[in-house]
């Protein structure tokens, strides 16, 4: 798929609700200093796939939330990404993001620290917004859970034996955490059944794992101008995403990737690894299905609820095809 395809077909019923977040997440505070505000513009203005609030959205609609508080609750979720996305480049060392360039390309670390922080703090003062002390709630131990993971993926994580068990933690931790907090979101504004909370957070969990595993193919075999972002990034810093670790199941000596998680991390070395692994079918094709499996989950957690009538078959059949779109995606 190439980005001129956007926007995927789901979006069209959120459509109007994302001008609204849009235009939360550019709004300037009167204190802010100019360089925050540059910095805050130059990322929320640099596009991204807006998946996180259109989640929201959705499952507002599907359960019957309101529109101001799922409003904030929207541009709370995508502030929340987009801090994570600014600690995550400068941890990993990347320079260009969404086709441009990050902060920590241009700015010093303790800037970019300060910036992501403010960045997280706006996201929970726009969710504060939405008055609901239940997703604050989840909102704050969402983002525990990403910087524990975090600090878990930096000691523990490179250079080391992974398992599956440990790499599927890390990827909840990291990505389906905050994908489930989105999902969640309808169902607890709107005061839903416990059921139906739990329905979309399963949702959300499976869509979030089946996420990073793609992202993390896209690692191996995306082409860098329609990513937006570096390719080769993780096994550069010896991480061991899923792709390798089907890799490595078949063939657990392979001198290309000894050589790079051995830490030859020259550019040559990297690239003949990436090579290797984005043309092995074991590698690719078993993480693809990998996906695939948790989209199929995904989905079914969403089967045998009844949602809110009348509209509520037409949010379901959105979520469904936006599950589809995750597990598709090639940007
Ligand atoms: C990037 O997320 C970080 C991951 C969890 C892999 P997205 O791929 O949603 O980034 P944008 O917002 O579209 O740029
Ligand atoms: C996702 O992991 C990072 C966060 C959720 C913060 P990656 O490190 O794979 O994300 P990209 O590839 O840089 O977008
Ligand atoms: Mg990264
Ligand atoms: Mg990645």
């Amino acid at each position: 798929m190439d980005k001129k395809d956007l926007p995927p077909p789901f979006l069209d019923l959120v459509r109007d609700d994302l001008v609204r977040s849009e235009a939360l997440l550019h709004r300037r505070l009167p204190d802010q200093h100019e360089a925050i505000g540059a910095a805050v513009e130059h990322l929320v203005g640099s596009g991204g796939k807006r998946l996180r609030p259109a989640l929201v959205f959705l499952s507002s609609h599907l359960c019957g939330a309101e529109q101001e508080p799922a409003t904030f609750a929207a541009a709370a979720v995508e502030m929340l990404h987009t801090a994570t996305l600014i600690h995550d480049d400068l941890i990993d060392g990347a320079l260009t993001r969404r086709g441009i360039e990050t902060l920590n390309a241009s700015w010093t670390p303790g800037a970019t620290v300060l910036t992501g922080d403010y960045v997280f703090a706006r996201a929970a003062h726009l969710l504060s917004q939405a008055g609901n002390i239940r997703l604050m709630s989840r909102f704050a131990e969402t983002l525990m859970i990403i910087c524990n993971g975090e600090i878990r993926q930096m000691f523990d994580g490179r250079h080391g034996e992974t398992t599956f068990a440990e790499y599927e933690r890390r990827i909840y931790a990291k990505t389906a955490s905050l994908i489930a907090l989105a999902a969640e979101s309808g169902p607890i504004l709107a005061h839903s059944s416990e059921e139906q909370i739990a329905a979309l957070r399963t949702y959300g969990e499976y869509l979030g794992l089946a996420f990073q595993v793609v992202d993390d193919i896209l690692d191996f075999v995306a082409d860098e101008a329609t990513l937006g972002k570096p390719v080769g990034g993780d096994l550069r810093q010896g991480l061991v995403t899923l792709p390798l670790l089907k890799f490595l199941a078949v063939h657990p000596d392979h001198p290309a990737i000894r050589r790079v998680l051995d830490g030859d991390t020259s550019r040559a070395a990297v690239q003949e690894a990436v090579r290797v692994v984005a043309a092995s079918p074991e590698a690719i094709g078993g993480a693809q299905a990998v996906a695939e499996e948790y989209i199929r989950r995904a989905k079914e957690s969403l089967h045998g609820q009844c949602f809110r009538p009348p509209h509520g078959e037409r949010y379901r059949a959105a979520l469904l095809s936006l599950a589809d779109f995750v597990v598709r995606r090639r940007f």
